[in-house]
């Protein structure tokens, strides 16, 4: 559905962001393969963690739903039940190639699929290293879904694994399948990436000369231990920054999880001047959080994003690109050549609706470069049915002098259904 986008100068409120998107996955994955109950709280209602609960129910496991809270009745390692049909990951990534790691190990056939985005997003990243492990995944030629599992013929062993691109959701697939394998997995990562997985599962991770290994030991059964779900600093993103561009802002945004490998672009923002405070920081559930003051500020574009900080600022940089788009003197992103395969090519997405905004922009494989002169007074963004690129450019909207419109604005459902009634209710 096309969004009528209204501007905004004056923004105040006290919110809080609905629960993180990775940490709910796993929290549900983890949750049915350990033994006992798992409670659940925070839990992001959205369509893509929906999607997860739907996969594990269609797996054997018992899940009541409420709101925020879900309880997952747990089955052990090796109770998960043949499904009477294929399972589907909808839009969602992290549902896809986490459960591919659980689904590589279990003793029957499996099918899994989503939605007319997800079945192009490269799926190589996680069937070679599982096919090394034993697994007999098979998917398109493109490497692509749907991705079929059978049975390993002599089981899972456990490898060691070097990650050839930084990725949370590759990482997390090996950490699972290595739950089902025999001997000790390990994966080494060069460039950091997300941290959920290891410290959901009690991982400790070792520093090895420039690197980090992380061992799981394979056959090990795990007790059921309650998770709080932070709210998701990703989703709170998008209100920092239009809190930061609009003429007269003053916001909190409450409880949002500060993990180090997730918050880099909290450290962006505050180099290009940005008046951000967190308050009232501890620890919950094993993540620390807080609260984050945001009060509007005058933006100054610094050097290239580039490098080992893009792994941490992956899912921001459309929203740091709409900073940029606010600011002083030339924006740019390189060695993100990842973004292209987000839920759509990110990049190509990010440039339209900058040069939708009046701006020349220099597209690269790996990146894009601007430096923004005069903006239009409003425009037509596209969200190519991405919900961060919906969310970045309707905060761009925010700060333009008329009322624009977004295309295809109702897919911020896949990670902040009320985020169009929340960024609303800012509005003074
Ligand atoms: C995620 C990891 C990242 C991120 C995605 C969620 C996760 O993907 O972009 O939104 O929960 O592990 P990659 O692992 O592909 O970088």
């Amino acid at each position: 559905m096309q969004r009528a986008l209204r501007p905004a100068s004056v923004l105040r409120g006290d919110i809080s962001v609905p629960g993180d998107k990775s940490i709910s996955h796993r929290a549900v994955m983890l949750g049915a393969i350990a033994n006992g109950v798992t409670e659940i709280t925070g839990f992001l209602q959205a369509a893509d963690p929906i999607s997860t609960v739907n996969c594990m129910r269609r797996l054997g496991v018992e899940i009541d739903a409420g709101e925020s809270r879900i309880i997952i009745h747990g089955k052990g390692l090796h109770s998960l039940m043949k499904p009477d049909a294929m399972l589907d990951a909808g839009n969602s990534g992290t549902t896809m190639r986490l459960l591919s790691g659980i689904l590589a190990g279990q003793k029957f056939p499996t099918m899994i699929s989503g939605d007319k985005y997800l079945v192009k997003r490269p799926m190589k990243r996680i069937v070679e290293p599982l096919r090394q492990m034993g697994a007999d995944v098979r998917s398109r030629a493109e490497g692509t879904a749907p991705l079929e599992f059978y049975p390993a013929p002599t089981g899972l062993h456990a490898i060691r694994y070097e990650l050839p691109i930084p990725s949370a959701q590759v990482k997390s697939a090996i950490l699972l399948a290595g739950l089902f394998a025999e001997g000790t997995t390990q994966v080494v990562e060069t460039t950091p990436s997300r941290d959920h997985t290891e410290r959901m599962l009690g991982l400790t991770p070792v520093q090895d000369g420039g690197v980090t290994v992380i061992s799981v030991v394979g056959g090990t059964e795990r007790a059921a231990v309650p998770f709080a779900v932070p709210g998701d600093p990703s989703s709170a993103a998008f209100f920092i920054v239009a809190a930061l561009v609009a003429k007269d802002a003053e916001i909190v945004v409450r409880s949002i999880g500060l993990n180090p490998t997730r918050i880099g672009f909290l450290d962006v923002l505050t180099r290009m001047g940005g008046a951000i405070t967190i308050d009232n920081e501890r620890v919950v559930g094993g993540e620390r959080i807080g609260d984050v003051v945001v009060k509007s500020s005058v933006l100054k574009n610094q050097g290239p994003l580039s490098g080992g900080i893009i792994a941490n600022i992956i899912d921001e940089i459309p929203v740091l690109a709409v900073a940029g788009a606010f600011a002083e003197g030339v924006f740019e992103v390189r060695d993100a050549r990842d973004l292209r395969a987000k839920e759509c090519d990110r990049i190509a997405a990010v440039c339209h609706n900058l040069r939708a905004l009046g701006i020349t922009v220099e597209e690269y494989e790996d990146g894009f470069a601007f430096e923004p002169k005069r903006i239009v007074s409003s425009t037509v963004f596209e969200s190519f049915g991405d919900h961060r690129i919906a969310m970045a450019f309707g905060v761009a909207a925010l700060a333009l002098q008329e009322e624009s419109v977004m295309n295809d604005a109702d897919c911020v459902d896949i990670s902040f259904p009320p985020f169009w009634e929340l960024l609303h209710s800012l509005i003074h």
